[in-house]
């Protein structure tokens, strides 16, 4: 779900109440990850939580880490 809107109408406060509302339904939890820090591409590496595991390793990219963490979990995410 996208919450659209002008800055201030309160798509935070609306999608972090639903996302509290709903948490317990997610087995694997559920996060909140602020992407304004991101400047460029490295969209895979500084914002996402340090629990989950996508650092980097030989052999594995981290966008590739990023969705086998993700993709094998029922976890809510709301990316502000
Ligand atoms: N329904 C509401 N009642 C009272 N204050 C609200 C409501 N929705 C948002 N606010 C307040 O308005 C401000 C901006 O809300 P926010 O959710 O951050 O907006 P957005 O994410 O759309 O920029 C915050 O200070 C928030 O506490
Ligand atoms: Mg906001």
């Amino acid at each position: 779900m996208t919450l659209t809107g002008a800055g201030g109408v309160g798509k935070t406060r609306l999608a972090v109440q639903v996302a509290a509302a709903v948490a317990e339904n997610y087995g694997d939890g559920t996060w909140y990850v602020d992407l304004a820090p991101l400047t460029d591409q490295s969209w895979c590496r500084s914002p996402w939580p340090a629990r989950w595991d996508c650092r980097d390793q030989p052999g594995r990219s981290p966008e590739s880490a990023l969705l086998q963490f993700v993709g094998g979990r029922h976890m809510l995410v709301v990316l502000e």
